[in-house]
């Protein structure tokens, strides 16, 4: 293990940036806007504020701890911390979910690439919104080319990975994040001007609360934890990259910010153009794919923009498969004493199986289902809702009771050097907040709270 020299980003803008790219990809453009849409619209942005703010933000911070003061990729990380215990278990936790979030999420990231090669063919050209329905049901449920796509994008995360940690990783984000903000915002705009985009408005910012149920609920917190890239030991890793004077609670704060930015962001750019254009917002893991190119088509100019934007969400996915990646290739890379390109390979193979059985699950496979779910919604359930969720449960009681206060808050502010006025109130929250609610909506979910108050009633 390279504890002592270990390699670090190489500044405080490539910290953020790099860790904001981890957390800002697909779940926040893509997933968001389908989840919002399929689990009633501002009822469910709220719930997810809530698992933002009283969830979200402790576990990152907790897992900032837990990563730059240990140095260790996620597994070794509770090895370090809690030796010859079981606590380490955690870490495997967050090595599988990793492997199983990028065996869906590359399919997706896959679909951009096509969408670039059609906008920049002129492809996207004159069609109507029932044309990008069809057109891409058909290539989605098709067998080979979404499997060459999703297996480029694999090679793609991978020559990064094998590049390292600053050329690599750090260098991408740099360059790419801001110019996602930007595009982002001109899209909005558009989109807001559209005939009948009050609608759309309406439908993501004025709550419904008699949409609420347990299901809304654990899918909001699925969703927070998804998009903040929390519970499974990513940010464990990439906090063991920063340097000793990054300021953790700033760079928690501010990554939870701008990732509830750009979801907001995603929301306001697609909820208008869906309700002008006529389309289910209940459209599920297609509803990015069909509504934006009919945006793309309402401007001058329309390919250019398609093209543009599908770069950028193309580049959004990867600083956060990236991410992924590096969660299992620095287990295996230091945990088995394997060099890091072989490490790499063999993450990168295993992927790729997940992923094939994954993309062809929306087509020929579509009938090998597991409990109701095709192999893409399984991976995304398990990991999103189930996953996380319990990773992140469990890395708050970890640090609740093998960690001594002192040493958590010398870590969180950096020796004293840096005021924690809400020290106390971080530790309530991730010692009791954060472990209760978990727990309670996972037993609500499976049905047990209500069994047990049909008993006493
Ligand atoms: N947060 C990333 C996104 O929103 C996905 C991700 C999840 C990345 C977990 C790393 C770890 O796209």
């Amino acid at each position: 293990m390279e504890q002592n020299n270990r390699v670090t980003f190489g500044s405080k803008l490539g910290v953020i940036l790099a860790t904001v790219g981890c957390a800002v990809g697909l779940g926040n453009i893509w997933r968001f806007p389908y989840m919002v849409g399929s689990n009633g619209g501002a009822a469910f942005l709220l719930i997810y504020f809530l698992c933002i703010l009283l969830l979200g933000l402790p576990v990152m911070l907790t897992e900032f701890y837990i990563g730059r003061h240990t140095q260790c990729n996620t597994a070794g990380a509770f090895k370090q911390i809690a030796p010859g215990t079981r606590w380490h278990l955690i870490g495997y936790n967050g090595v599988l979910a990793s492997l199983f979030i990028l065996g869906f999420y590359s399919v997706v990231a896959g679909w951009t690439l096509q969408y670039i090669f059609e906008a920049i063919g002129g492809g996207l050209d004159g069609k109507t919104a029932e044309d990008f329905k069809l057109g891409f049901e058909a290539f989605s449920t098709e067998i080979w080319l979404p499997i060459f796509w999703t297996l480029i994008f694999i090679a793609l995360t991978h020559i990064v990975i094998i590049s390292g940690v600053k050329g690599g990783i750090e260098r991408t984000s740099k360059f790419m994040m801001p110019l996602l903000f930007v595009i982002l915002i001109a899209l909005c705009i558009r989109s807001v001007t559209l005939p009948g985009a009050m609608e759309g408005l309406i439908f993501l910012f004025k709550p419904d609360f008699s949409r609420i149920d347990s299901s809304v609920v654990l899918s909001a917190m699925g969703q927070a934890f998804f998009s903040l890239s929390i519970g499974m030991g990513c940010l464990i890793t990439y906090a063991s990259y920063f340097q000793k004077d990054t300021k953790l609670q700033r760079t928690a704060l501010e990554v939870t910010l701008l990732d509830a930015l750009v979801a907001i962001l995603a929301g306001i750019m697609i909820f208008p153009a869906v309700f002008s254009f006529n389309i289910a917002p209940t459209a599920g893991p297609e509803l990015v794919f069909i509504t934006l190119p009919n945006v793309f088509q309402q401007l001058p100019w329309g390919n250019v923009w398609s093209a543009v934007f599908f770069i950028l969400l193309a580049v959004a996915a990867l600083t956060s498969t990236i991410s992924l990646h590096e969660v299992p290739t620095a287990y295996v890379h230091e945990e088995y004493n394997i060099p890091r390109w072989k490490a790499a390979l063999i993450v990168s193979f295993g992927v790729a199986v997940l992923a094939i059985i994954s993309s062809l699950s929306f087509g020929v496979l579509k009938n090998m289902t597991i409990g109701g779910l095709i192999f893409f919604d399984f991976l995304d359930y398990l990991t999103a809702k189930i996953m996380l969720p319990l990773g992140g449960m469990l890395i708050c009681i970890f640090v609740a009771r093998r960690v001594d206060r002192k040493v958590l808050k010398a870590e969180l502010t950096n020796q004293g050097t840096i005021p924690f006025h809400f020290f106390n109130t971080y530790v309530f929250f991730m010692r009791f907040v954060a472990p209760i609610a978990i727990g309670i909506i996972f037993l609500n979910e499976l049905g047990v709270l209500q069994w047990i108050v049909r008993l006493f009633s």
